[in-house]
């Protein structure tokens, strides 16, 4: 099968690949050089995720990040990307409230970033919101399984929909597609039940923690670099090491500078 390469990603792209049974890629990012490094690399897809909240801004956790903190990364991100499609996260407190107060902070977005589209999180709760957003012409992904804003109810990162829960997992997957929403997102899904709501759906479904039976992948960007000390989390796969590249590098420096090394005389104006 001849594989699909746009020389630009829409939301209609994805359903194209899916269509075609292409698999997509997806990384988030916050910053204009990454952007620019992931979408010169064919990622199709740029997640500017809440998780700039703990990545980028040091927070504990997705939940105190604002629509105003937002904006800054989705317009860097953005204005980067010449060719992936970019979607940015609506942040915990900017949608449950309704669907004006969703529209009007989606809006916003929208206008701050000039991105292809939102994401938010919830399935059959997030169902009105994702109806008024679609319906004013907002690109919606939705967000199911793991949800992080609601990390303080589910009690931690736990893989949702297993046994007894698939059937409300599935219901969920379906309330997102009827609604409008464009993908979905299946965080921390057992692979098999991930697989099956991939198949039922007809809108493209984007794994994480969730097997690979997904039409797309997304990982976070810092997880796949290497950016974390310690052992990653199992589904992550890190493609680099970049701490111990900017350790090394940072290490090399300070040594330098300390025996006047640096800078020598071809790094010096005469
Ligand atoms: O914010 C984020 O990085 C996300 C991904 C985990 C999908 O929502």
């Amino acid at each position: 099968m001849t594989e699909l390469t746009p020389k630009v990603v829409r939301t209609t792209t994805l359903q194209d690949f899916k269509n075609k049974k292409q698999k997509f890629s997806c990384l988030t990012s916050y910053d204009h050089l990454t952007a620019g490094i992931f979408d010169e690399a064919g990622i199709e897809v740029l997640l500017v995720g809440d998780s700039a909240a703990d990545n980028a801004l040091g927070y504990k956790n997705t939940l105190p990040i604002t629509v105003a903190e937002m904006i800054p990364f989705g317009r860097a991100v953005a204005g980067s990307a010449k060719r992936a499609l970019v979607v940015v996260d609506m942040p915990f407190g900017s949608y449950e409230g309704g669907t004006d107060i969703a529209l009007a902070n989606a809006i916003e977005i929208m206008k701050a970033t000039n991105a292809g589209g939102v994401k938010l999180e919830g399935g059959i709760r997030s169902v009105e919101q994702i109806k008024a957003l679609t319906t004013a012409g907002i690109p919606v992904m939705a967000h199911i399984g793991f949800t992080p804003q609601s990390i303080n109810t589910l009690g931690g990162a736990k893989v949702q929909g297993r046994g007894d829960a698939a059937e409300a997992l599935i219901a969920d997957a379906k309330a997102v597609e009827e609604a409008g929403a464009f993908a979905v997102v299946l965080e921390l899904v057992p692979a098999e039940i991930a697989s099956e709501v991939s198949q039922m759906l007809s809108i493209p479904t984007i794994g994480i923690g969730a097997g690979s039976g997904t039409d797309g992948q997304i990982l976070v960007w810092t997880d796949f670099a290497g950016l974390y000390p310690g052992t990653p989390r199992k589904f992550v796969k890190q493609y680099a090491n970049l701490r111990e590249i900017l350790f090394n590098a940072a290490s090399t420096y300070r040594k330098e500078v300390l025996a006047s090394e640096f800078p020598n005389q071809d790094q010096s104006h005469q």
